[in-house]
């Protein structure tokens, strides 16, 4: 304890790893004493450069920087995906000392429900309004249970801003909505890393062998095919979903959505035309791994 108290008031230069949400709470509570907006990053480990570019965008606009790595099993409808979900916490813990990250926390089930005897008896929080449809069909539950952990999450590290990738756009509206009724954080969407490919970063790619990664490679084209289909005045949601549909269709691919919305008006099903704005949405199946990816339509390609 007080070697632990002695290096969270010492010194800024060694990344704390703290074990418990109980601890990280403490910790946040020191850094707000001392005036410091703590940027915060959830992530369930396995880290890229797409998390590491919300790590480098919360240091920027924070004093201090803390990340969770929690792969979080109320998320998880299909137990076997839990099993396989990549882990590697040494390569994470080394890449964010390397990267400047201030604390990162992990804690486990138990100690972020410490209300209930047996794990079997957490009520998942419904995801609401932005959680239907595409995900909800393919995942469900699935975004019930981001919006219950990143519940406790935000209820830990408090307030100043949160940081999520435009990756996995549907969850950036759920936890908006959660931001917002908690009252906090600030909720700070980054754009989604690719490789030169356009294949979005992943935890999961390193689940592909060589031929799943060249179909995976497939889904940013299809997107690009939508959007170049809207730049040239398409705005009816059939025919810019169906054009996705069409770009990815080849063996060994399976899509379980290829759709836009409306993303100031969700709906759970697709929208009316004509459309004013739109987000292009693919989740694809590549073997026994699932790759979702988006793409606004209404605005120029980085
Ligand atoms: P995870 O998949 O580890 O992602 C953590 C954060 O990194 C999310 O906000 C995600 O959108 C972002 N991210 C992933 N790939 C990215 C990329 N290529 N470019 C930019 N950002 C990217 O998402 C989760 O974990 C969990 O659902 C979590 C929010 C931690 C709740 O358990």
């Amino acid at each position: 304890m007080d070697m632990l108290q002695c290096s969270m008031s010492y010194c800024r230069l060694v990344m704390l790893h703290l074990n418990s949400p109980a601890e990280a709470k403490r910790w946040c509570t020191e850094q707000r004493d001392l005036q410091k907006a703590i940027g915060f990053v959830p992530t369930m480990g396995a880290l890229h450069k797409g998390h590491l570019s919300l790590v480098a965008k919360a240091r920027q606009e924070n004093a201090a920087c803390c990340v969770s790595i929690f792969i979080n099993p109320l998320q998880f409808e299909d137990p076997e995906d839990f099993k396989v979900y990549p882990r590697d916490t040494e390569s994470d813990l080394a890449l964010l000392e390397a990267h400047g990250c201030d604390m990162v926390f992990m804690g486990n089930l138990d100690q972020f429900f410490p209300e209930v005897s047996n794990i079997d008896e957490i009520e998942t929080l419904p995801a609401g309004h932005h959680g239907s449809g595409l995900e909800e069909r393919f995942r469900p539950g699935h975004l019930d249970g981001v919006r219950t952990i990143v519940e406790r999450l935000f209820r830990t590290v408090g307030g100043s801003r949160a940081y999520f990738g435009e990756k996995d756009f549907q969850q950036t509206l759920v936890v908006s909505d959660l931001a917002r009724e908690m009252g906090y954080p600030e909720v700070v969407v980054c754009p989604t890393v690719r490789e030169d490919s356009g294949l979005a970063l992943s935890s999961r790619n390193v689940l592909l062998d060589a031929d799943e990664k060249s179909r995976a490679q497939l889904i940013y084209p299809a997107l690009c095919a939508a959007h170049d289909a809207w730049s040239t005045g398409e705005r009816n949601p059939k025919i810019l979903s169906a054009t996705m549909a069409n770009a990815l269709d080849y063996d060994g691919l399976m899509v379980e959505y290829a759709e836009v919305r409306d993303p100031d008006h969700w709906t759970p099903k697709l929208p009316a035309a004509p459309l004013q704005r739109a987000q292009a949405l693919i989740a694809v199946r590549i073997g026994s791994v699932r790759l979702i990816d988006n793409l606004r339509l209404d605005q120029g390609i980085d």
